[in-house]
């Protein structure tokens, strides 16, 4: 049996502190090897990298979810009982739930209501000429569109309180000082908040349309451990998972801001992407999600004992996939660190090497329940942003790979804006039209690209 390449210091945790978003694939850069051997918080951790360690790291029958997400990250940015930490059958019930919200037909909705959103804060924008952080102002759009689309009742006056609570919970997950400690504040406040609703769904004195994401968690049973009848979810975990439908659809306002950058830093885009047609502007945001930092790894643990490659797995194992460096690997993508939308023209639509949502099948595995939509409402908001016109500051738009997670320092500040002309996404009565086909088109109602699709069957 050959060894795995092993780090040689005690403890690494401080050093992927330290390095963030690069720290996996320069280890695996250093020994040669897309597996290595290291120690965070004193526990042995095994890191896999590129196409063919995350298809491993995607093998349900090798890998378990449960004690895999360390209690802190729970605290703070998942909440107790979710869907992530769950396997087997109760995953794929819980996980069929999420599924059956993303029919085309609720799909489209939700893109309407980013498209109505993101046009009632054009027009606001267009008559002030103070600055507009668009990384905030975004995040209050995706949050308004996700809450109307969950069912969630949101009072004007709280619409940034809330937003932030969604914001903090996401910020908090690379840190361990105030950062964190405002997520676990974030996270018992939005929690609160919508168990409280879920309860008043239940005691007849709020209506929740059917079809939303409150109604759906307020009524769910579930097969119930002991083998009785199918028991309601308790008003916490279906409070958690409403949540976990609203929080990371507002952390879509990172690739907007990314976006944003990515225009600005090649601006000779603008014009293709207002000539050009859908494709042109999902494999803009296909890019945009490519390159740009957000999940830095993810982890499971070892089911039974296994060898692969010679290498041997022990049971219980922490296993880390490198979701950022498999995204930045030169064997996988050409120049990794240009910015390319093109090179999708090419691309095989392989399900485990563009994984910024994490790989594998949706229906059936862990890979986000989300990223149909998120690349939806990216796509949405692109067209906004390319049929604007503004004025982008001097400001500092660094982004740094040591902080996890990153987006521009200055949040993307724009002023003067106006949109550029009114039979365009942004402006018009043709905005409705305008945004149909915003959803990856191949397939919505099963996977969007056709390699999952023969997955999601298998
Ligand atoms: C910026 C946008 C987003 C990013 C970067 C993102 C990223 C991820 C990642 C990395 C995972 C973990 C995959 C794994 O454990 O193997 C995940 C899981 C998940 N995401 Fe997203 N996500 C985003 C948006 C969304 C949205 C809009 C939703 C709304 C439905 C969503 C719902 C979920 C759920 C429910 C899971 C758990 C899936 C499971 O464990 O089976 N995500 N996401």
């Amino acid at each position: 049996m050959a060894n795995i390449p092993q780090e040689k210091t005690l403890d690494n945790s401080i050093a992927l502190l330290q390095e963030g978003y690069t720290y996996l694939q320069s280890r695996c850069e250093k020994f040669k090897s897309d597996i290595f051997q290291t120690r965070l918080l004193g526990e042995k951790v095994i890191c896999l990298h590129g196409e063919e360690g995350a298809a491993l790291f995607y093998d349900p029958e090798k890998f378990r979810r449960e004690g895999a997400i360390p209690e802190f990250i729970k605290m703070s940015l998942f909440g107790k009982g979710s869907v992530q930490s769950m396997d087997g059958s109760a995953h794929r019930n819980r996980k069929e739930m999420f599924m059956s919200l993303m029919s085309p037909e609720n799909m489209e909705k939700l893109m309407e209501l980013v498209a109505d959103n993101w046009e009632n804060y054009l027009s606001r924008w267009e008559q002030t000429n103070k600055l507009v952080v668009l990384f905030e102002e975004v995040q209050e759009i995706l949050c308004r569109a996700a809450c109307a689309w969950a069912g969630v009742p949101l009072e004007e006056e709280e619409v940034r309180m809330r937003t932030d609570d969604f914001i903090g919970r996401i910020d908090s997950f690379g840190s361990v000082g105030p950062r964190y400690l405002r997520g676990v504040f974030a996270r018992e406040r939005t929690e609160k908040w919508l168990e409280n609703i879920i309860e008043q769904v239940r005691r007849g004195e709020l209506e929740a349309e059917e079809g939303t994401a409150v109604h759906m968690f307020a009524k769910f049973r579930e097969p119930s451990v002991s083998g009785g009848e199918p028991e309601e979810l308790d008003a916490k975990s279906a409070a958690v998972e409403v949540i976990n439908i609203i929080r990371p659809f507002v952390a879509i306002a990172y690739y907007v801001a990314f976006s944003a950058l990515a225009l600005h830093r090649h601006p000779e885009y603008r014009q293709k992407l207002r000539e050009g047609d859908d494709r042109d502007i999902e494999m803009f945001v296909q890019e945009i999600r490519r390159l740009y930092p957000f999940a830095p790894f993810l982890g499971a643990r070892v089911r039974e004992e296994f060898d692969w490659r010679g290498h041997h797995f022990e049971e219980g194992r922490l296993v880390l996939l490198d979701v950022y460096g498999t995204m930045h690997d030169a064997r996988l993508w050409e120049n990794p660190n240009e910015f390319r939308p093109e090179r999708f023209l090419a691309w095989d639509g392989s399900p485990f090497d563009l994984i910024p949502q994490g790989g594998g099948a949706h229906h059936t595995g862990h890979r986000c329940a989300g990223e149909w939509i998120t690349i939806g409402a990216a796509k949405v908001s692109l067209k906004f942003l390319v049929n604007m016109q503004y004025e982008v500051p001097k400001q500092n738009l660094n982004y740094s790979l040591k902080r996890i997670p990153s987006y521009p320092e200055s949040g993307f500040t724009i002023r003067y804006v106006k949109r550029l002309d009114s039979d365009k996404p942004g402006g018009g009565n043709e905005k409705r039209s305008a945004f149909r086909g915003s959803v990856p088109l191949a397939d919505r109602g099963a996977c969007p690209y056709h390699k999952m699709k023969d997955i999601a069957a298998g």
